[in-house]
C-alpha cells in the first residue's frame, strides 16, 4: 500500500481470516451456515446439531446428538464459583450480559487444565461453556426477581431448559423452538467484531475460556450487540395498527429512522429476518406470556415497508433481524435486558468454532498501525 492510499478504518473490507463456518452475501441476502442456507438449517437442526455442525465441520448422526445432548446436558449446572459471581454480580445490579461475562470468566476453574488448546480440549470446553451461558442468564433472572435459582434438567433441550429455569413453569414447545431457532440463526455472522475478537485471542494460543469472555466483552457495546429495546419502545409508542401510518410518517418528516429496518450489508431483506418472521408466524399457537405487542408489530411490518419504500424509493429498506428478535424475545416473556446476552448464548457457539478454527490455524494476527502522533519531544521542552 503507497503511503498515498487511504487506509480502511477499522478493517472495513479487509478479509481477517479465511473460515468455513459462514458466508454472508449481503447483495443476495444469502446466509450459508457450515454449508447450508439458514432456512435450511434454522427449524430443521437443533442449536446443540448446529454447534455441531460448526465445531466438526458435520451434522451429527442420530447416535451422535443423543450423545451430544447427554453430554452437554449434564455440563449445565454452574459450579459454586460461578454461582457465587452471579449472585454478587445481581447484588450490585450489574446487567446479564456483564454478569455472563464475569461468570463465564470463572469457568475455566472447572477445566482440568484450563489451557490444554489441543482439539479435544477445546471442544470439552465449547461444550461446558455453551451448555452453561444460558443457565448463567437464568440464573440472573431469578435472583434478579428475588427468586431462588432453578436446578437444570436433563431432559430438556437447551433452549426448553433455559425457559424452564428462567420461568419455573414447563416449557411451551413452540416457545422453546421458537428460542432454539433463533439460536441457530444468530450463531454465526461473518467476521463481526466479537467473533474478529475471539479469534485475535485465540491466535496467540490462549484458551476458549479466555476467548469467549473477550467476545462477550465485544458484544456488549451498543454498536454490536443491537440495540433492541429502540423497537420495543417504538412499538409502544405506536399502541395501535391505525397509529403506525401517522406516526411513522411523522418520524420520517422530523428526519429520524424507523428502529428495525434497513441494513448496512444486506440489501435486500436481511435473511435472519426471514427465518424469525416465520418462527413469529409459528408462535401464533403458543401460550405466549404476552402476545399483545408481537400482534401490534406484525400488522405494523406491512405499513412500515410501504410508507419507506414511498419515502425512501430504491433504498430497499426491510425489517432487519433486530425487529424479529425483539419480537421472539419478548414474546417468550424476556425482558429486554437480557436480549445481548441470550444472543451471546447462540453466538457462543459460532465464537467457539471460530476459537477451534483458529488454533488449528495456529497463525498469531497481528496488524500494523499507522503512527499520527509527534516525534522528536524532548523531557522539559
Ligand atoms: N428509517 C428511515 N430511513 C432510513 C432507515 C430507516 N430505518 N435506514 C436507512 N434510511 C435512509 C437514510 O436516511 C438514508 O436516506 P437519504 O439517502 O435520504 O439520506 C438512506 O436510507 C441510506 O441510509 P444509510 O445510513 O446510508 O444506509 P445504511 O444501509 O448504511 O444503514 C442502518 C444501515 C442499519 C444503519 C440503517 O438502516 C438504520 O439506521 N436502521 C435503523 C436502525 C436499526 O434498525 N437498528 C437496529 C437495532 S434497533
Amino acid at each position: 500500500m503507497s503511503e498515498s492510499t487511504p487506509r480502511p478504518r477499522g478493517l472495513d473490507g479487509v478479509v481477517a481470516a479465511q473460515t468455513r463456518m459462514s458466508l454472508v452475501d449481503g447483495q443476495n441476502g444469502r446466509l450459508v451456515i457450515g454449508g447450508y442456507e439458514l432456512k435450511e438449517l434454522a427449524g430443521h437442526a437443533t442449536f446443540e446439531q448446529a454447534a455441531h455442525l460448526l465445531w466438526t465441520g458435520k451434522l451429527p448422526s442420530a447416535g451422535e446428538t443423543a450423545a451430544l445432548d447427554r453430554d452437554m446436558s449434564a455440563l449445565r449446572a454452574l459450579p459454586p464459583a460461578a454461582l457465587a459471581i452471579v449472585r454478587e454480580a445481581v447484588a450490585k445490579g450489574a446487567p446479564p450480559i456483564d454478569t455472563l461475562r464475569m461468570a463465564a470468566s470463572a469457568l475455566s476453574l472447572d477445566l482440568a487444565n484450563p489451557n490444554d488448546i489441543s482439539p479435544a480440549a477445546d471442544l470439552a470446553a465449547a461444550n461446558m461453556l455453551v451448555a452453561r451461558f444460558p443457565t448463567v442468564v437464568a440464573t440472573w433472572i431469578r435472583l434478579r426477581a428475588g427468586q431462588e435459582p432453578i436446578a437444570p434438567r436433563a431432559d430438556l433441550s437447551l433452549a426448553a431448559n433455559f425457559l424452564y429455569m428462567a420461568t419455573g413453569k414447563e416449557p411451551d414447545p413452540v416457545a422453546a423452538k421458537a428460542l432454539d431457532t433463533y439460536w441457530v440463526t444468530v450463531i454465526d455472522h461473518g467476521m463481526n467484531a466479537s467473533t474478529f475478537t475471539a479469534r485475535v485471542i485465540a491466535s496467540t494460543r490462549s484458551d476458549m475460556v479466555s476467548a469467549l469472555t473477550g467476545a462477550i466483552g465485544a458484544l456488549k457495546g451498543p454498536l454490536h450487540g443491537g440495540a433492541p429495546g429502540p423497537v420495543l419502545d417504538m412499538l409502544m409508542e405506536i399502541r395501535t395498527a391505525e397509529n403506525c401510518e401517522p406516526w411513522v410518517r411523522a418520524k420520517l418528516a422530523a428526519g429520524e429512522r424507523i428502529m428495525g429496518f434497513g441494513h448496512r450489508v444486506y440489501k435486500v431483506r436481511d435473511p435472519r429476518a426471514e427465518v424469525l418472521s416465520a418462527v413469529a408466524g409459528e408462535m401464533t399457537g403458543a401460550q405466549l406470556e404476552d402476545r399483545s405487542l408481537f400482534d401490534l408489530a406484525r400488522a405494523c411490518e406491512t405499513t412500515i415497508v410501504r410508507v419507506l419504500d414511498e419515502a425512501k424509493p430504491g433504498r430497499n429498506l426491510r425489517t432487519n433481524v433486530e425487529f424479529f428478535t425483539a419480537l421472539v424475545l419478548q414474546s417468550l416473556g424476556l425482558k429486554p435486558e437480557t436480549f445481548v446476552a441470550l444472543f451471546a448464548c447462540g453466538r457462543a457457539a459460532g465464537w467457539a468454532a471460530h476459537v477451534i478454527e483458529q488454533h488449528a490455524e495456529d497463525h498469531l494476527i497481528r496488524p500494523k498501525s499507522e503512527y499520527v502522533g509527534p516525534v522528536g519531544l524532548t523531557i522539559g521542552s
